[in-house]
């Protein structure tokens, strides 16, 4: 039986004010049994991680650096973001991806230094509207785990979180059904068993996109969703745990 995991991601979004703000609303709120996690813009994971110190809830960053250290300006690394308090990075988010141009290649590597770090990677993978469109999605979420898996093995994947997130559902309010969903989800999970079942059963696979405390209960009832990947509705303590809860 895998764990429902939660994951607030919430992108270039607050002030110090506001997070300290959130941070006190979800402590101090009902988390109910699902694992949760929140992924802070990086500005701000220090004050964060000292925050939850203590607390049920796990830290996670946006993003990391795919080299160990130098001069890369504006990059944080792996190490940094275990002193911080992480335990998870998101990888590949699909706005990294389109905006700053990450290829399958540059996230792998992120992927690689994230468990180097020993911090847990977020893989993110989702096609876009036209993809969907066009009858690719499987080919395409396909690609994107088989430059993880070629580089790093199948076993690699033993130690990360796989969210699918189809990016024509990010922030648009347009929510896959819970039957899409589930059908990317079995054929990610359907992939990787066929390379190592132990992993894949293992493997805890969330879902993001428009998630919300109206949709999560039915999406996260499907036996291939194990969590969810939430933007907007992770921005307010309230909806939030409501999401935890329906978990
Ligand atoms: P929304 O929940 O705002 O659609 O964002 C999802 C997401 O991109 C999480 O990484």
């Amino acid at each position: 039986m895998r764990a429902t995991l939660i994951a607030g991601n919430w992108k270039m979004n607050g002030s110090l004010q506001s997070v300290i703000q959130l941070v006190e609303g979800i402590k101090t709120g009902d988390v109910g049994t699902a694992q949760l996690a929140v992924c802070p813009p990086a500005i701000y994971l220090m004050k964060v991680g000292g925050m939850l110190e203590g607390s049920q809830v796990s830290l996670g960053a946006q993003n990391v650096c795919d080299q160990a250290s130098g001069a890369f300006t504006g990059e944080v690394s792996g190490g940094m973001l275990k002193e911080a308090g992480c335990r998870y990075a998101i990888v590949g988010h699909s706005e990294r991806r389109a905006l700053y141009v990450e290829s399958d290649e540059l996230v792998a590597a992120r992927f690689a230094m994230a468990i180097e770090s020993g911090l847990i990677p977020i893989l993110c993978i989702g096609e876009t509207l036209q993809e969907r469109e066009d009858g690719i999605t499987e080919s395409v979420v396909a690609r994107q785990l088989d430059a993880v898996i070629d580089t790093q093995g199948a076993a690699a994947l033993g130690n990360c979180v796989i969210a699918y997130e189809p990016v024509w559902a990010i922030g648009t309010g347009k929510v896959a059904t819970p039957e899409q969903a589930q059908a990317v989800h079995a054929f990610i999970r359907g992939k990787i068993a066929a390379l190592d079942t132990a992993v894949a059963d293992k493997l805890q696979i969330l879902y993001g996109g428009s998630m919300n405390p109206g949709n999560a209960g039915e999406l996260l009832s499907q036996p291939d969703i194990d969590g969810g990947l939430i933007g907007g509705a992770a921005l307010k303590a309230e909806d939030f745990l409501a999401i935890a809860q329906a978990a």
